[in-house]
């Protein structure tokens, strides 16, 4: 081992093993139509929004934001509070319906939907905005007033978007819990959260069978002693015990309503929503987010990353019980004016082909998805794929893990047909918005990379002592300016906000992953800080393993974590699901022998447990923490052949998100 090495294990720094030399430039001909059209464009704006953020984000708000009261001061920093656009008064609601009704978007569809079943609807700005006005009166009838939180745990259906919409009307808080969380779960979110009102239906549509949502919620409610009424959507026409004097039917509500609810001003700073998330350790925490700086940086960042046009058809496939259905199904879109694809169910529903049938019949031209999703589609085989017809696509997108090499190529080739883009975009639920992604016209991809900060937005990657790092070290990314999305603080828990994210590293956001830059510059997420595996005194990250592992023709997807080891401090235990080959020791051997190939002796796994499927977050995100858990020895599996299934370990996991 060098001194360098030593040097770098004091400092927290981490190796990097991984070398992908491949670039993707846009097409000359998606460049020349794009917002953003080169990287000196992109170099010029971004320079400029930095030397100057305040001025740069104050002129945007005044041009993309409707403001019933101007602003005085575009934003007041005393850390970790930010407070935006200071003294002036707009509404979200205001500014993803109203503002277009008085333009030629009147009439265009806002949503397009398609359940589970195959049913369908379409929502113009006009019928979504009446919709909108209508169920917020009907909350306003409830008593609902300013200030109150509004509990919601319903399907992807266009009530979901009404009901968001309408709680940020007339300045009611919403807290999305996604609908597959259980009884417990929910009931521990509206406790914390003092939940007013719950919204639900009788039961969701998932992969052909109906989710009983209205029980679950009973249960919940039983131990939800703040929540006085519950709005019940009909979607399935399960039956459901509605509780006299608590409960009452979404359609006898509304039915009832004027379409005329005149958007309340609110001031800058007032509450959009929080949305739990539980971070690394244990008890959720609720992310606050609030309205002219959340609303400004998710329109922005909608338009800038996916390089938004009026006759795109956008579609994110995220739920909105996540950010990224906030952000990128509700209100970016929606503030931008743009058309949208909102689908309900199971991509495997009736079979593994939906997401691309859903593609070629809507035409959609935008695709937003996660590498979960991706990694499950090779895996499923491309007949899938090759069926449809997926022109009509001209940029895709990820979110939500590192994307391996592998899978990026397979997106690329497969459903990008060579031709798309691709925006890998790195953010979290903290950051309200898009953090780093290519501009798809301006920047040039690297698979695996998400490239560059966001016009506004400064990374830095420094060590254990605070200071930055050089280009090829990995470190702890940092923000070191505020920005206008940022999360305002933890719901009801100011001390674990300073604690968690403006304590390590002095004078900066804390974003709690590891980066590098390479010499161009471009960021490398390396996973979190805490999954970090030191082997021989060598920090390395897990998405460099694994991506060496999924690129093997034989591997479906891989999870890395350290173990403890006598010898080396840690051994690397590899999780692995395997495409159609035989998981035997023969395979095991080859798998190793590649990571050597690929990466080098010191990434070789020790350890390789092969498995049925990977344990996974709700969202997706695969539980490291319960793998270390297992390769340690310390969670007791039951079964000990070959394959595995820890997915069921998982499910007793609950809050693990
Ligand atoms: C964490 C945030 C952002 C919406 C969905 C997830 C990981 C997210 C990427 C990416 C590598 C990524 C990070 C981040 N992550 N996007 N493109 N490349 N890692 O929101 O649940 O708050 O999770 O997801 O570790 O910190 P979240």
């Amino acid at each position: 081992m060098s001194d360098k090495s030593t040097g770098r294990q004091e400092t927290g720094q981490i190796d990097t093993v991984m070398q992908e030399e491949r670039l993707f430039p846009p097409s000359a001909e998606f460049s020349a139509q794009a917002r953003v059209r080169s990287l000196e464009e992109y170099q010029k704006l971004w320079e400029e929004s930095t030397a100057n953020p305040e001025a740069f984000w104050g002129q945007l708000a005044q041009e993309e934001l409707h403001w019933f009261e101007p602003f005085h001061t575009v934003l007041d920093w005393n850390e970790p509070v930010a407070k935006w656009f200071v003294g002036g008064k707009t509404n979200v609601s205001y500014n993803c319906l109203d503002v277009h009704l008085t333009t030629n978007r009147r009439h265009k569809a806002a949503i397009i939907w398609e359940g589970e079943p195959g049913d369908t609807r379409t929502l113009t700005y006009l019928q979504l905005h009446r919709e909108v006005c209508r169920f917020a009166n009907g909350l306003k009838s409830l008593g609902v007033k300013q200030g109150d939180v509004v509990s919601i745990y319903m399907p992807m259906t266009p009530e979901l978007v009404i009901a968001m919409l309408g709680c940020a009307r007339i300045g009611a808080v919403h807290s999305v819990i996604f609908a597959g969380f259980s009884a417990e779960a929910i009931a521990d979110r509206n406790n914390d959260a003092n939940a007013k009102i719950q919204i639900t239906s009788d039961a969701a549509w998932r992969r052909g069978k109906q989710l009983p949502l209205k029980l679950t919620v009973d249960e919940a409610l039983e131990k939800s002693p703040t929540v006085e009424k519950c709005i019940v959507l009909r979607r399935t026409g399960a039956e459901v015990e509605m509780r006299e004097g608590r409960d009452v039917w979404w359609h006898d509500l509304v039915d009832a309503q004027s379409d005329d609810c005149p958007a309340e001003p609110l001031d800058s700073e007032t509450t959009l929503f929080i949305l739990y998330t539980s971070g690394s350790t244990g008890k959720p925490k609720g992310i606050r987010h609030t309205t002219a700086g959340y609303n400004l940086y998710a329109k922005k960042t909608f338009q800038w990353v996916f390089d938004h046009r009026d006759e795109d058809l956008f579609w994110c496939t995220a739920d909105c019980g996540w950010i990224t259905g906030h952000s990128y199904v509700a209100y970016g879109p929606l503030s931008a004016g743009a058309t949208q694809l909102m689908y309900e169910g199971a991509p495997n529903w009736p079979q593994e082909d939906r997401f691309w049938k859903l593609v070629e019949k809507y035409r959609v031209s935008t695709f937003y998805t996660a590498p979960t999703a991706i990694r499950a589609f090779i895996k499923w085989g491309d007949q899938h794929v090759d069926k449809y017809d997926l022109s009509s696509l001209r940029l895709l997108g990820t979110v939500g893990e590192g994307i391996n090499p592998e899978a990026w190529m397979w997106y690329h080739e497969k459903i990008g047909g060579e031709r798309c883009p691709i925006v890998d975009t790195w953010w979290q639920t903290e950051t309200g918005g898009i953090m780093m992604s290519p501009l798809p016209g301006a920047i040039a991809a690297k698979p695996g990379s998400c490239t560059k900060p966001l016009p506004g937005i400064v990374p830095k990657i420094v060590d254990e002592s605070g200071r930055e790092v050089e280009p090829n070290h990995g470190g702890m990314l940092c923000i070191a300016h505020p920005w206008p999305g940022m999360l305002r603080g933890i719901w009801g828990d100011d001390e674990r906000y300073r604690e968690q994210y403006w304590t390590k590293v002095p004078g900066m956001y804390l974003t709690g992953d590891n980066a590098r830059q390479d010499n161009d510059g471009y960021y490398w997420i390396m996973g979190r800080i805490d999954d970090v595996i030191n082997v021989s005194g060598h920090r390395l990250s897990t998405i460099e393993v694994e991506s060496a592992l999924v690129s093997h023709p034989q591997v479906a997807e891989a999870a890395a974590v350290g173990r403890p080891d006598e010898l080396k401090g840690q051994a690397i235990a590899v999780f692995v699901t395997v495409r159609d080959a035989e998981p035997n020791d023969a395979l095991a051997a080859e798998l190793k022998l590649h990571v050597r190939k690929e990466i080098g002796a010191l990434a070789v796994p020790s350890d390789i447990h092969f498995t049925a499927t990977l344990p996974k977050t709700r969202s997706g995100k695969i539980m490291r923490r319960l793998l270390r858990d297992i390769a340690a020895g310390t969670e007791i599996v039951g079964d000990t052949s070959t394959i595995e299934d820890y997915s069921a370990l998982a499910k007793l996991r609950d809050d693990e998100e």
